[in-house]
């Protein structure tokens, strides 16, 4: 497999432990009333925010329009795929205002509607990347051409994994450290 795939794949992985993660933040968030780690949380759906959402996407974006133009196999499964890619965004925002206001405690929201909400998010985001990686990856890798992924890599936005990568941000240290733990 190329570097460009070996890395995304990667990043499922990742992405697959931060929902494991927050699904576990949820079950406390849900069943306890002491206060839940909702810093945590948030720090989580910044990352989102700031590498999936802003690189990850992007760079799957790119690589569905290069297949696309040698190959319309599978049309719906890559428009629902970038349907997501659109969708997901505004899904983590939402998300994200609502954490918010818990933290500042402003918020009426009931938790079990807010959970069931980031639940409903969470297994989107594990049917999208399981899509991905079984019913669209083997026909992208098997399609492609060395001179295509060569065009695909000039383009790729080049960017740190703020979580995963070498060098970590400030903001997710904690969090890395309770994903390692
Ligand atoms: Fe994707
Ligand atoms: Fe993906």
């Amino acid at each position: 497999m190329n570097s460009i795939m070996t890395d995304l794949h990667t990043d499922h992985e990742n992405f697959v432990k931060l929902i494991k993660l927050l699904e576990k933040l949820l079950d406390k968030f849900e069943h306890d009333d002491d206060a839940p780690d909702l810093h945590l949380m948030l720090d989580i759906i910044d990352y989102v925010e700031r590498y999936p959402d802003l690189i990850h996407h992007p760079k799957e974006d790119l690589i569905f329009t290069v297949y696309l133009n040698k190959s319309q196999d599978i049309p719906k499964v890559i428009e629902q795929l970038q349907l997501d890619h659109e969708e997901f965004p505004k899904m983590r925002q939402e998300i994200h205002q609502l954490l918010e206001g818990f933290i500042l405690d402003v918020g009426l929201y009931p938790r079990k509607a807010f959970s069931n909400k980031v639940r409903a998010y969470l297994q989107r985001q594990l049917d999208h990347l399981n899509t991905e990686e079984n019913a669209l990856f083997p026909h992208i890798i098997e399609t492609l051409s060395d001179d295509d992924w060569n065009e695909i890599a000039t383009k790729m936005p080049e960017a740190n994994d703020p979580l995963f990568g070498e060098r970590v941000s400030d903001r997710y240290k904690s969090l890395l450290n309770q994903l390692i733990s």
